[in-house]
């Protein structure tokens, strides 16, 4: 039997009406280390920042840990493509993320890597304990072998036809086109995107984690309450549609962690990732005195544990990652908080829009907490897409942070230094102002609480708006001008710069930077939740300095066109990074390879049951002669064919067709149909002779 142990401190708090702080681990998803932090990353940072600057301003023991997700196919291919060892590119990407995430105020607990030491050990203590309890299949699958590169080819590594649709330029597992999902090896005309060539089909053993397994154990869990409907709904949705065993391992040269008992055999990157949350955390606890790993990850853990990721990867937070953690004897999450994408002024962010919006580019014109709030006063508990509409950005800060909440501040600040050297009065004009302000706080504290920082944002201003009009009513700026009103002036602004100090305590989980400003101008200690409940009076100031400027056009602007800029740079200096780009170019050395030689159509004939084909007979000189199959019926009749010189394709494997071999290709330009066109040489050319 358990004995329940209370901490003296806790009973000590409970007598004092105060409660024991809640353990809380909180997450965002760990970014690919292969390229550049943009603004869809930094909504989900934001968002979960916010979120736990609100509990530690609470006084809750809220730790918030990420990490770059360091492994897989992408990576060690993206490294190679810069001539760096793998090793070397995570550490120069991961430099680049921590100052992007802590120029935008990003306050994790720890940013560490997926490739850690921490890491392999947990993620196989995880396989491991999952294995032992049955829950690791191997199975034997076709795959589709790069012959020149030696390697298995993952699904993002092969391009071709879908089996669907037909579509041309379809990735392994899904079609752009038509949506159906599939295997790679069912690609029609499959090309690996590593060489360029056709892969060859290659069987293989590979290690499956047994999902169906935890089909009611995952039936139960989306109905705990722990996620939002929506997600619920689409998770059950896969899970009645029946769950399949998942792949976890990947063939060498992989860049990850050997599986344990399969030398040769690496996780599959989305194996280690969600694990690097519990790494991370274990490296900040080896760090950390009094904060124990196991009392967060123990099953019978009484710690909170949240996930923030956008709705991209709900399967691997709602299906895997819980399945796992379940396998393994661990706790699991209580929540994963889901939300939508950004889309810049109602677009989807992409590199040939020219709105693909990097994190870099963005600090370079703009201040992080303009984007802050504007995510904040937009965000919800929900799932919905958020827009980055540039002209309500600047409307909207500068409306409220620097119109409303500044400028209370701004103008009353240098009447209690012209009146009182700076000393705030020990009366407020309006008490009943300042103790509105303080009244919303539990409403406040619960938006916040909930994920619904819109509404926090808009409880805020409205309390920013009754003191601006209170400001207006009472004009201090008159009064001054009066005889005998110091008394007055001084109590309205006391009253005004108290709600000022509450409506900064109320920003701070958003906009921390302007807080500590405002700290330093209030001279007072760092503001936390329980400062609600004081006020200031005779108290002395700093001088006031701006607080925030106004978002300026012109840098938005400058934003953009730099974001337009990047795009055109990226396209210009390194087509090759682009996934589709050996489809895209052929080296000189593979034209090289197509053999174009001068033909003499010897002989032209219908051929029986074919629409559109003519069947002709070629003398290509000292090659001989060969007969090939033209779709040239429409634009062409036999007699006026035989005797013309044209270019054909003499090295083309023969393929056989329902009337015969074609051994070779003539060349034609035009779309088809009957607006074809056959290409000649020019005079003088003779059969055999080679085209270049
Ligand atoms: O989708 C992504 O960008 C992944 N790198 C997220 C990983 S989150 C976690 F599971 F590690
Ligand atoms: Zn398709």
């Amino acid at each position: 039997m358990q004995s329940i142990i209370v901490p003296l401190s806790t009973l000590v708090m409970d007598v004092l009406g105060m409660t024991t702080p809640r353990n809380i681990l909180v997450t965002s998803a760990l970014p690919y280390a292969n390229g550049p932090i943009h603004l869809g990353h930094m909504l989900e940072h934001i968002q979960t920042d916010i979120w736990v600057r609100f509990q530690k301003m609470r006084g809750e023991n809220c730790i918030y840990v990420c990490a770059d997700d360091a492994h897989g196919a992408a990576i060690m291919l993206k490294a190679e493509e810069l001539g760096r060892t793998p090793e070397e590119h995570i550490e120069i990407v991961k430099a680049d993320h921590i100052k992007d995430f802590s120029e935008f105020l990003i306050g994790y607990d720890n940013y560490y890597t997926t490739h850690s030491e921490e890491n392999r050990e947990l993620s196989e203590m995880i396989y491991l304990r999952n294995r032992d309890a049955g829950h690791i299949k191997e199975k034997e699958i076709t795959q589709l072998y790069d012959e020149e590169k030696k390697m298995f080819l993952a699904d993002r590594f092969v391009k071709g036809n879908c089996p669907n649709c037909d579509a041309a330029g379809q990735y392994g597992d899904n079609c752009e086109v038509c949506g159906a999902t599939y295997n790679a090896n069912e690609l029609k005309n499959p090309v690996s995107t590593v060489s360029g060539k056709t892969p060859i089909e290659k069987k293989n053993t590979q290690l499956f984690f047994d999902l169906p397994q935890f089909t009611e154990f995952l039936r139960e869990w989306t109905k705990s309450g722990t996620l939002q409907p929506s997600v619920a709904n689409k998770l059950n949705e896969w899970i009645e549609d029946g769950l399949q065993p998942w792949d976890i391992s990947r063939e060498a040269p992989y860049f990850g962690f050997e599986i344990p008992d399969q030398p040769g055999k690496y996780f599959y990157v989305w194996l280690d990732a969600p694990v690097g949350y519990m790494a991370s955390f274990k490296h900040y606890c080896d760090n950390h005195e009094g904060v124990n790993f196991d009392d967060f990850w123990n099953k019978d853990s009484t710690a909170e544990l949240y996930h923030f990721i956008g709705k991209d990867i709900i399967n691997f937070h709602g299906l895997f990652w819980p399945a796992m953690l379940n396998g393994a004897e661990l706790r699991l999450p209580n929540g994963v908080f889901v939300h939508g994408f950004v889309t810049v002024n109602g677009e989807k962010m992409s590199k040939s829009r020219g709105n693909f919006i990097q994190a870099r580019t963005y600090l370079e014109h703009l201040n992080p907490e303009y984007l802050r709030y504007y995510f904040a006063a937009k965000l919800t508990a929900g799932v919905d897409d958020l827009d980055l509409s540039l002209e309500d950005f600047m409307q909207r800060v500068n409306s409220d942070v620097v119109g409303k909440v500044v400028n209370i501040a701004s103008r009353t600040a240098n009447f209690v230094h012209k009146n009182a050297n700076g000393l705030l009065g020990d009366t407020f004009d309006n008490p009943a102002l300042v103790k509105e302000a303080q009244a919303a706080a539990s409403s406040i504290a619960e938006a916040y609480e909930n994920r619904e920082f819109g509404r926090a944002m808009r409880l805020i201003m409205a309390i920013a708006d009754n003191a601006n009009q209170y400001i207006n009513d009472q004009a201090p700026w008159k009064l001054a001008k009066e005889e005998g009103q110091e008394a007055k002036v001084q109590a309205v602004c006391t009253t005004a710069l108290n709600v000022f100090r509450l409506l900064v305590l109320y920003l701070k989980p958003v906009l921390p930077e302007l807080a500590e400003k405002s700290e330093a101008f209030l001279n007072v200690a760092p503001l936390t939740w329980a400062d609600t409940e004081s006020t200031l009076e005779n108290h002395q100031l700093n001088p006031f300095k701006p607080l925030m400027q106004r978002v300026d056009k012109k840098h938005i602007d400058a934003m953009m066109a730099a974001a337009q800029a990047d795009a055109e740079d990226a396209e210009e200096k390194a087509p090759a990074q682009e996934d589709n780009a050996q489809e895209d170019y052929i080296s000189i050395d593979d034209f090289l390879k197509v053999q174009l030689r001068v033909a003499r159509i010897k002989k032209a004939s219908h051929v029986e049951g074919a629409d559109k084909l003519l069947q002709l007979t070629l003398d290509v000189g000292e090659l001989g002669e060969r007969n090939v199959f033209a779709g040239i019926k429409a634009r062409y009749s036999p007699e006026e064919l035989e005797g013309r010189l044209t270019v054909m394709v003499a090295n083309l494997a023969p393929r056989k067709m329902k009337f015969g071999v074609s051994e070779g290709m003539i060349l034609a330009a035009g779309p088809g149909g009957d607006d074809i066109h056959l290409l000649s040489p020019d005079e003088g050319a003779k059969p055999g002779m080679e085209v270049r």
